[in-house]
Order: structure tokens, then C-alpha cells, then sequence
């Protein structure tokens, strides 16, 4: 046999090998995949949003539709300065919205700099299903909105607009998020078909550069999901989750062998290992195709909800840095 054809057959093993251990791979996960309570996880504490959340999917809802009611939830209220209805506006006074959603074929949508529109998961929902495209931002994002039923709503409250007039006066620009001021609603569920979907959504830090884009709607860095293996979610400094690519990270170390909080741990640890002393909250949160979830965070502060058997309880996280 000749070298090269030597090698090609050789390439052709490998490669039929590799199909058959992913085949093995999907079934072992379809057998284990039916699941008779259904989870929903949630950053920080957004009570309802994630009981809402647990309620859709007891009724029998998909995991990405139950991860939207749940986030639609914190998106309408107004005294949610990090999300949606009443985020704080950035430098110039205009609240614009990221969301990103992904369900568990691996189909993704995102809206990036969205404004006068309320409930941008729904969107980036609608961007994944009604177009050929996964992300749209800015006008582009708001025009696809208003032709698909959307209503325009100014998103600044009194009280945002008060708060950004008092920061106009230093214009010191220090973004504190955590418990007092969390940034980013992130919402997985495990449906009772054992498939998970997932959604992220905020209004971005305060008073930031116009045309600032943080991790929340980037694909990989905000949220990611592989349904054969779980989901993360991210909040916090977008910039830092965005360096590693921190939801993906995630996901790839719990296919390698992580359980979700171990996974959640080494994300955070490769930002903290980058910034000596760090000042600013990140957190992860990761559910897995068993249910199990993680989480972890640089900072004191973070905690999340978890429902499952009807009981939608708080975990507090401990954090990296005491
Ligand atoms: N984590 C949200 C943001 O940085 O915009």
C-alpha cells in the first residue's frame, strides 16, 4: 500500500471511530433523558422570575419558553435598575437592552443595544426563529420588533433618570454590581423532556459608554448550552466574562469530567488569576443534563435560586476572594 493511501484509510478509521463513539455517546444521554421534575435555576435573587420559571415548565412548557416567562418577569419591573423596564441608562441618559437566548438544538438568537423595547428575550427568541440571522442590534433590532408586534415604551423611569442626573455630576465611572445592584437576569431550565434551555438579559452597567455591548448577549460568554452535556449562564463585568469566553468555558469543562460548580470554580479562577486583586463581581451558574447545579463567584454577594418539587429556594455562594 502506497503512503498516502495508507494514511487516508487511516484519516477514515479515525473518523468512523469518532461518529460511533458520538452515537454511543447521544444514546447513553437519551435513555438517562426523561425527567420527572423539572428544574429552573436563576442569578441572584429574582424570586418570581425563577418560580415563574419552575411553574411554566410544571406545566409542561419547553425549557427555552419557561426560561423567557421567568425572564420577561424581571424585564417589567421597573424597580430593576439592571434589567429591562427601568435599567440604569448609559452616559447620555438612552437604556438600551442585550438579551441572547439558546434552546437545546443549539439554536441561539441575540439583540445587542436595543431601545424602547421591553422584553428582549422574547426577541432574541423571535430573531432566532423568524429569521435567517442570530444576532440583530440597534434600529435594525427595533424595526424587526415593531414589524413583528413589538410596541415602543420609553425604558428610562423617574427614578433611573434621577439617579443618572445625580451620577452627571462627578461622572465617575466605578460599576458596582452585586447584591445591591445586580446586572443580569440568567435563567436555565431543565424540562420535563430532560432538554435545557437557557436565557440572559440586562440593560448592561450603568451609566456605560454608549455603545457598550457586555457579555450578556454574546453567544459562548453570557450563556451557552450544549444539551448533551448542560448550560452556564454569567453575571457580573461582562468584559472579563467575554476574555474567556466564560458560559462556553463552562460547558466544556463540565463535558470533560467537572461537576457544574467545580466548572463554575475554574471560569472564575481564570479571571481572577488574570486581574491581581480584583474589584468587580463575576459569577457563574451551570445546570447539567442530570440537574445538577453549580455556581461560583469572585465576590461576596452572589447567591442564586433554584426550583425544583415545587420548592424554589436561595443558595448563597461562597466566594473565591474572602
Ligand atoms: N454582565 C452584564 C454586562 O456586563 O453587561
Amino acid at each position: 500500500m502506497n503512503r498516502r493511501l495508507f494514511f487516508n484509510r487511516l484519516l477514515i478509521g479515525v473518523g468512523a471511530a469518532s461518529i460511533v463513539k458520538e452515537k454511543a455517546y447521544a444514546n447513553k444521554k437519551k435513555n438517562n433523558s426523561v425527567v420527572k421534575n423539572p428544574i429552573s435555576i436563576c442569578t441572584w435573587d429574582f424570586k418570581e422570575a425563577n418560580f415563574q420559571a419552575g411553574m411554566a415548565l410544571e406545566t409542561g412548557k419547553d425549557a427555552l419558553s419557561s426560561a423567557i416567562i421567568g425572564a420577561n418577569v424581571e424585564e417589567e419591573n421597573p424597580k430593576n435598575s439592571t434589567v429591562g423596564y427601568g435599567g440604569a441608562p448609559d452616559r447620555e441618559g438612552t437604556v438600551t437592552l442585550d438579551a441572547a437566548v439558546m434552546d437545546y438544538k443549539g439554536n441561539c438568537g441575540s439583540v445587542l443595544g436595543v431601545e424602547k423595547i421591553i422584553n428582549v428575550s422574547s426577541l432574541a427568541k423571535d430573531v432566532m426563529e423568524k429569521t435567517p440571522h442570530v444576532i440583530l442590534s440597534g434600529k435594525g433590532a427595533q424595526n424587526f420588533a415593531l414589524n413583528n408586534g413589538y410596541k415602543l415604551n420609553s425604558l428610562l423611569t423617574d427614578d433611573s433618570k434621577k439617579k443618572w442626573m445625580e451620577w452627571k455630576k462627578k461622572s465617575v465611572y466605578n460599576p458596582k454590581t452585586n447584591v445591591d445592584n445586580h446586572d443580569t437576569i440568567g435563567i436555565l431550565c431543565l424540562d420535563k423532556k430532560g432538554n435545557i434551555g437557557g436565557v440572559c438579559s440586562t440593560s448592561g452597567l450603568a451609566y456605560k459608554m454608549e455603545g457598550r455591548i457586555g457579555d450578556s448577549p454574546i453567544i459562548g460568554s453570557g450563556l451557552y448550552i450544549d444539551n448533551n452535556v448542560g448550560g452556564a449562564v454569567a453575571t457580573g463585568m461582562g468584559e472579563e466574562i467575554i476574555k474567556i469566553v466564560g458560559s462556553f468555558l463552562v460547558v466544556e469543562l463540565m463535558r470533560n469530567g467537572k461537576t457544574p460548580k467545580q466548572a463554575c470554580e475554574e471560569a472564575i479562577l481564570r479571571i481572577y488569576r488574570k486581574n491581581k486583586s480584583p474589584k468587580f463581581q463575576v459569577a457563574f451558574l451551570a445546570l447539567d443534563k442530570q440537574g445538577n447545579s453549580g455556581s461560583s463567584c469572585l465576590q461576596e454577594g452572589f447567591s442564586y435560586y433554584r426550583y425544583k418539587n415545587n420548592i424554589n429556594k436561595n443558595l448563597k455562594v461562597k466566594p473565591i476572594i474572602n
